[in-house]
């Protein structure tokens, strides 16, 4: 038996690079498939439905099952589209993996409404469309598997992408909280931060201490589709090459207290001796990427 076998499965940006892995992975794997791509650039111009009939045929030829939706994931009515296809087809759904994603690379000073609207919505409110249609059908089968993609860079940020970095680190908080909201009715929320050789990685202004094919993300989402993963919720996983690691849940470090309201010279004599900050790590890389980019080259991640 496949390790997947019986599963309907839904994966968004599934026409090219991760997406598509996952959605021939599920597919070789016995799940029926959802290929949904809205088939855009990498900055999300020019729709063509060729890209999403193209992984459907790639799966249909290696004797697998998929249908395909080319249509955005940044509207309510095209997350339900999504849904309701696999739902319409197939009579259930039990995962849905939002992979799509598009970049609008600017500086936070000289960036447009318009680049801050389309990164937003194809990320995080592309994720939102999606598991909010999945979530009510799987509330009702009591069992599903939502799983969003974020980033480094949604934990760490970023120097010129203020607006993916924004979008990734609200699809970790949107998995969070669908991993609470859904936990009563037997649907786990995780999220996988990938690195990949994709038309995306190729665009990232610093060389990859860490990278890896899309081939090499797939398997861990299919586990996580699987029957085998249920007790994992709330979860945020690397996933580049052979690496697979668990991010940490935020929580405080530490704190100082008083009886009664802080004025601002108390917590001027007490904040750095006491509470103090935490490292960020690319704050002090800082220099160092300035140095590389002026010469024209790409600094380490
Ligand atoms: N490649 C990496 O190293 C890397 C690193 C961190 C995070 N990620 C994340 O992984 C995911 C996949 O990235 P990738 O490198 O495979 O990118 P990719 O550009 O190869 O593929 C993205 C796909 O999403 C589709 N898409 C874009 N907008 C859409 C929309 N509105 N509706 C439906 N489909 C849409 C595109 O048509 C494309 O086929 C993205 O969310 C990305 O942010 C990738």
């Amino acid at each position: 038996m496949a390790y997947l076998d019986g599963k309907v499965i839904a994966i968004t940006g599934a026409g090219r690079g991760i997406g598509r892995a996952v959605a021939l992975l599920c597919a070789a794997e016995g799940a029926k498939v959802v290929v949904a791509d809205y088939g855009v650039g990498l900055a999300g111009e020019e729709p063509t439905s060729e890209v999403a009939d193209e992984v459907v045929k790639e799966i249909g030829n290696a004797g697998g099952t998929a249908v395909a939706v080319a249509d955005t994931v940044t509207t309510m009515e095209g997350g339900q589209r999504i849904v309701d296809t696999a739902v319409n087809e197939w009579g259930r759904i039990d995962g849905v993996v939002c992979v799509a994603g598009i970049l609008r690379e600017r500086m936070l000073f000289n960036m447009s409404e318009e680049e801050w609207d389309a990164v937003v919505e194809t990320h995080l409110k592309g994720t939102f469309t999606v598991f909010r249609a999945a979530s009510a059908a799987m509330r009702k089968q009591q069992s599903g598997t939502l799983i969003g993609f974020t980033s480094g860079v949604g934990m760490l940020g970023s120097v010129a992408q203020a607006n993916y970095a924004a979008a990734k680190a609200g699809i970790v908080t949107l998995v969070r909280s669908a991993a609470l909201g859904l936990h009563k009715y037997g649907v786990t929320a995780n999220c996988i931060a990938p690195v990949a050789r994709t038309r995306m990685s190729a665009n990232v202004p610093m060389t990859l201490d860490e990278n890896g094919e899309p081939e090499d993300v797939a398997p861990m989402v299919a586990y996580l589709l699987s029957d085998k993963a249920r007790h994992i919720t709330g979860q945020t996983y690397t996933v580049v090459g052979g690496k697979i690691a668990v991010w940490s849940q935020p929580a405080e470090v530490r704190a100082m207290y008083k009886d009664g309201r802080w004025t601002p010279e108390e917590i001027e004599a007490r904040l750095d001796s006491s509470v103090g900050t935490e490292k960020m790590a690319l704050l002090e890389r800082l220099e160092a990427m300035a140095k590389a980019a002026a010469v024209g080259d790409k600094p380490n991640s």
